[in-house]
């Protein structure tokens, strides 16, 4: 067992070409490394010779990294000695580095996972707190090299609250929910995978920024995870995150002593109050608690989204909740109890509101959970939106443990196929001060337990990382993953700060790539929400389906409560206390007023509270349907410039990176296109409206594929309508029968992009030709998404794919610089492949600069 175990630590962080799988761990040199060789330490003290400590691994970290950066070769110890004047570094607990080396002349004030890092002097000390301490302290002094930072400091630092964990949302068949980089690293056909490196490697890239739990299986979990053999492979798992000071915990299914699970009796109930359910849990747990010791805790959905729950039973959440307390409390362990907790509601009813079911729930609750209950609450009162008000539950529970949920796998952002970097979306609530009892309330402050005096507290980011050798399916999104461990130890960290070192760690220390990565990413979640949903409609995503692509219908007009209730004239939803819902009320006094009033809501949310007309004037002297016309524009053009400024990082990144992330960045411009043309074709079309730009509607420099001659392709009226320009596209008049398109250019003599919107349906791989005058422009293959099952080749974009002609689909080819003269003869021919029809939307003649 210890040695397959030590044989993985090994392999860890062996990065090989930037193939993304050492994220912001690369230890790459710094430019003048040999500079700084001589005042680095040449010894290595690592007060723990156990090789599964992370006192240990913080040595071999520290070993790695001072090779990696500076190429100095060091050598490790365990223990104090003698190594006459040459500089070392010490690395270990307060408590052990007291015994060997005698007391700090300062001791530092430390809290559980805290540490004392100090490179003054001739041994820089780096002492935890507790282990995991020591580990983050090597990770924070590697951190400081890797970016060229070797002035002298001497400070403490501590974490702002103890529950820092990831959600992973991988299920037991290897397939992960909402995850957009291939398959789990944990499971794979209903068991724990035997192969634990990239766990290993996971738990590594984790303990750097300070992350201590991560919850390795979905949130809609099942009871097989509990089956003896899975119990063996949990704490496999366990095993090997531990080195890094990472716990492991588990989902639970609320009915699971109803299932059928190996090793386990089964009940024909599972009412949290029955005392043989009691049992069921108690011994369950005993038994993973012999196999993992330290475990974590349970992370707990129950009577949401048709999962059971106590309320199955007419017992209370804090009921459900204290079941699993109660088993957890003699070892140890947490509850994280999701507030996600909603029933399926009737549109027709204007005041009834999913916003307001977290706060009608749990409220009543406040002061029945047990003391080692953390309630888990997302950051907005609906479902990870592009823009939400913060929760009204960080308030309204304040005698309850909270823990803000965030999502870094961005389900309703893009899927990674659209780079949106989201601390400054977290921050509108982390920042946001709720005014609780009329004094300072800020949400970041609630949930490290300062403002109500709790001990516990913290956050929970759902992640997903993948199979995928960059982790999270695009490079850049693992700035996201950096930015909420930095958050979760200090949530008042800066955004901007954040990212400048995580491109310094991730891509060097050029600052002109530094600036640029700055620029561009902070421009990022603005642009998204201007193309996807603005004034805080929500993202007006699919919801039904892919939740990728533009789909404004489908939030209406059904149970899920995502509403927008647009109609002809007017759009929003009433939450005000006097004629709507009455979420608004839901607040401390005064931000209910402020959201209650039209005119106090600030813009960005005045759909969220308010029903209004379409022609109502915003604050910024626009109307509500001009604003939505000029933002969507304005968003989709910004998308366009980020073409431009990764473009500026050719040969000054590794190419492999930029060209991965190239790709992406072409597919974001062509696809926030789709996204502009959806949402303000819906709206002109339901408000009658016109854009007083003139832009809806108007394409000069589109050749519509329906208005072309067509052989062997035929007219197709797509659903829903507005993800087609004109309405309209064209595919194969048989699933075997090879199309074509041509039209008679009537463009100026000159040079321009070529583009060709298309849809890219999963089931089938089309193939496209494009001619000018005979002689091809460009081929393309639609592929990029090949892949569904393990065994077939990987998908190049991550996102949902869809099986239909429609918002998720649509995407643009582009081919630049091309010259072309009026009268020029345009042809594409179109071959089916699968249930795919070759399908095409349009062709767009772009002169330099033009967005169409
Ligand atoms: C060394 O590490 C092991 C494993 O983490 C731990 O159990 C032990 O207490 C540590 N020893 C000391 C002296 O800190
Ligand atoms: C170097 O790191 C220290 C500690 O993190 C930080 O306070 C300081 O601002 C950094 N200096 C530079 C130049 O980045
Ligand atoms: C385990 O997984 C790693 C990383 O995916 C791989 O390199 C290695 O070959 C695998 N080991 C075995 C024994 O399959
Ligand atoms: C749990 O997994 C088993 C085996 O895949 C499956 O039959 C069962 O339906 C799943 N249960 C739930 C609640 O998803
Ligand atoms: C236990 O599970 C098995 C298999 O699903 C089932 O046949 C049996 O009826 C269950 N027993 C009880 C008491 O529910
Ligand atoms: C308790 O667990 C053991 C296995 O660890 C099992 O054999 C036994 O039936 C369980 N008892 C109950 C009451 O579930
Ligand atoms: C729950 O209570 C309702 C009404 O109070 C009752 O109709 C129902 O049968 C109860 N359900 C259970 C499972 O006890
Ligand atoms: C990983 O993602 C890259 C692009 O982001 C893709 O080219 C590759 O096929 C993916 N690999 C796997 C194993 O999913
Ligand atoms: C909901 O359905 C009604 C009736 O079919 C329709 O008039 C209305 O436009 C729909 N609402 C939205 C937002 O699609
Ligand atoms: C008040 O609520 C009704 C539905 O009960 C709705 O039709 C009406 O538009 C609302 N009035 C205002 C001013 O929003
Ligand atoms: C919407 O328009 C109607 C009719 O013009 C008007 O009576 C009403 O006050 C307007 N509502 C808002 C919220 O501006
Ligand atoms: C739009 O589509 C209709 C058929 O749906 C077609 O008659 C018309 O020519 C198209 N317009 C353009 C500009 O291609």
């Amino acid at each position: 067992m210890l040695r397959t175990l030590l044989s993985t630590i090994g392999l860890v962080g062996l990065a090989a070409a930037e193939n993304g799988l050492a994220g912001w761990l690369r230890y790459a040199p710094i430019p003048g490394a040999e500079r700084y060789r001589a005042q680095l330490p040449s010894h290595i003290v690592a007060l723990n010779a156990t090789a599964t400590s992370p006192v240990y691994v913080a040595g071999q970290e520290l070993e790695k990294g001072l090779q990696g950066i500076f190429g100095k070769q060091c050598t490790v110890h365990h223990a104090h000695g003698h190594w006459g004047a040459a500089p070392q570094v010490v690395v270990g607990t307060v408590d052990e580095y007291t015994k060997a080396y005698g007391a700090l002349a300062d001791a530092p004030e430390l809290i559980e996972d805290g540490f004392w890092l100090s490179t003054k002097g001739q041994t820089v000390q780096i002492l935890g707190q507790n282990e995991r301490g020591a580990l983050y302290g090597a990770f924070e002094y590697l951190s400081m090299l890797a970016q060229g930072n070797v002035t002298e400091v001497a400070y403490a630092t501590n974490p702002a609250a103890p529950v820092r964990w990831t959600n992973e949302w991988n299920n037991m068949d290897g397939s992960i929910e909402r995850g957009y980089a291939g398959a789990s690293i944990f499971f794979a056909n209903g068991v724990v995978v035997a192969n634990m490196t990239r766990a290993a490697e996971y738990a590594r890239l984790l303990s750097s920024i300070r992350i201590n739990a991560v919850v390795i299986n979905n949130v809609n979990a099942n009871a097989t995870l509990l089956s003896t053999q899975n119990i063996e492979g949990i704490g496999r798992v366990a095993d090997v995150m531990r080195p890094y000071g990472i716990q492991v915990g588990i989902s639970l299914y609320f009915a699971s002593p109803t299932s059928a699970v190996q090793g386990q009796q089964n009940l024909t109930t599972f009412d949290p109050l029955d005392p043989s359910v009691v049992t069921w849990w108690t011994n369950v747990t005993e038994k993973i608690y012999e196999r993992v010791p330290d475990m974590a805790g349970y992370l707990v959905k129950a009577n949401s989204e048709g999962q059971p729950g106590p309320i199955t039973y007419n017992r209370t959440l804090a009921e459900g909740a204290n079941l699993f307390a109660k088993a957890l409390q003699p070892h140890g362990g947490l509850v994280l109890f999701r507030a996600f907790v909603y029933n399926p509601i009737n549109e027709s009813v204007w005041k009834n509101d999913r916003a307001n079911a977290a706060v009608d729930f749990f409220q009543p609750l406040d002061g029945e959970f047990d003391d080692n209950v953390v309630i888990q609450i997302k950051y907005g009162p609906i479902d990870f939106q592009v823009r939400e008000p913060a929760s009204p539950l960080f308030a309204a529970i304040p005698k309850s443990n909270v823990a803000i949920e965030l999502q870094i796998t961005p389900e309703y952002l893009g899927q990674q196929c659209h780079h949106v970097y989201l601390p400054p979306l977290w921050k509108t609530v982390l920042d946001f001060d709720l005014r609780k009892d009329n004094e300072s309330s800020l949400v970041r402050d609630i949930i490290t337990g300062k403002r109500f005096n709790k001990k516990l507290g913290g956050s929970a980011g759902v992640v997903n990382v993948g199979t995928n050798q960059t982790w999270l399916g695009s490079h850049l999104s693992m700035s996201n993953l950096y930015a909420y461990g930095r958050l979760a130890w200090n949530p008042s960290d800066d955004s901007t700060v954040m990212l400048q070192d995580w491109t310094r760690l991730t891509f060097g220390l050029n600052p002109s790539v530094i600036d640029t990565m700055v620029q561009f990413s902070l421009e990022t979640w603005p642009a998204y929400e201007n193309y996807s949903g603005n004034l805080g409609i929500q993202t007006l995503t699919d919801i039904l389906y892919t939740h990728f692509g533009p789909n404004p219908q489908s939030q209406d007009n059904n149970t899920w409560g995502q509403w927008t209730r647009a109609d002809g004239t007017q759009i929003g939803m009433d939450r005000t206390i006097g004629n709507g819902t009455g979420f608004s009320g839901q607040y401390p006094p005064e931000i209910a007023a402020m959201y209650d009033n039209l005119a106090s809501t600030p813009d960005n949310l005045l759909l969220w509270f308010h029903h209004v007309n379409y022609t109502t004037v915003l604050k910024n002297g626009a109307t509500v349907i001009q604003d939505f016309y000029d933002q969507h524009y304005a968003g989709a053009a910004t998308a366009q410039t980020f073409v431009g400024m990764w473009q500026s990082l050719q040969g000054k990144i590794d190419t492999e990176r930029f060209t991965d992330q190239l790709f992406r960045q072409v597919f974001q411009a062509g696809h926030s296109i789709v996204w502009r043309d959806a949402i303000v074709n819906f709206y002109h079309n339901l408000s009658g409206i016109p854009d007083e730009a003139k832009r809806v509607g108007s394409h000069p420099y589109r050749i519509e594929a329906e208005s072309m001659v067509l052989d062997g392709y035929k007219t197709y009226a797509v659903q829903p309508f507005e993800v087609a320009s004109n309405f309209t596209a064209i595919v194969t008049s048989t699933n075997t029968t090879v199309g074509t398109a041509t039209a008679v250019l009537d463009f100026p003599a000159g040079v321009y992009d070529l583009g060709v919107n298309y849809y890219d349906m999963y089931g089938g791989n089309s193939s496209y030709c494009l001619y000018l005058n005979d002689k091809m422009v460009g081929e393309w293959v639609s592929n990029s998404f090949q892949y569904i099952g393990s065994n077939e080749a990987p998908r190049i974009l991550g996102h949902q794919p869809s099986i239909y002609i429609d918002g998720h689909s649509a995407t643009r080819v582009t081919f630049g610089n091309v010259t072309l003269a009026k009268g020029d003869m345009l042809k594409i021919v179109g071959t089916p492949s699968g249930i795919e029809p070759a399908p095409l939307d349009y062709v767009v003649v772009l002169p330099a600069g033009v967005v169409d």
